[in-house]
């Protein structure tokens, strides 16, 4: 019994490292993106007329994901612009380049996301 706990205890360890090792190696896959460029094409490209200006999503014509802080992998992110899933266009290399995908991925990156409301000075009166 006490073995038995031993040795699952180890596998949840060894699993953890295997997670973290997995986030570095994503991190470390995502190819150096320029975040100001990312913005311009973002806004130029039309990302921003469906996941909103600060890729906060939207429904206004079907439900479209937030974007900011994605913590999706730099290889889902581009899979999804080259091979959409399902209603969003899909955006070839020559309309854009990996190199502005991972732009637009370090700007989407760079945005903070949703917030609580007590970080809004203005709702805390
Ligand atoms: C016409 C609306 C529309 C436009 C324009 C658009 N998208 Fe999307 N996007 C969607 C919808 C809807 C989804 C949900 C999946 C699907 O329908 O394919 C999605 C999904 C995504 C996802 C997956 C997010 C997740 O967490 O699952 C990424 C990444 C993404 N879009 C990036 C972009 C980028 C970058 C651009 C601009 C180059 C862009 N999209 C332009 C509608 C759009």
């Amino acid at each position: 019994m006490n073995r038995c706990i031993r040795v699952a205890g180890i596998a949840l360890v060894a699993g953890f490292f295997c997670a973290a090792g997995l986030a570095v190696a994503y991190a470390q896959d995502a190819p150096k993106g320029d975040a100001a460029n990312g913005k311009r094409i973002y806004l130029a490209d039309k990302c921003y007329t469906c996941h909103g200006r600060s890729g906060q999503g939207g429904a206004y014509n079907t439900p479209t994901p937030i974007l900011a802080h994605t913590a999706l992998p730099f290889e889902g992110f581009k899979g999804q612009i080259r091979n959409p899933i399902n209603d969003m266009p899909a955006y070839s290399a020559a309309i854009l380049s990996d190199q502005d995908i991972a732009d637009l991925y370090a700007f989407v990156t760079s945005l903070p996301g949703p917030g609580s409301p007590k970080d809004f000075p203005l709702l805390n009166n």
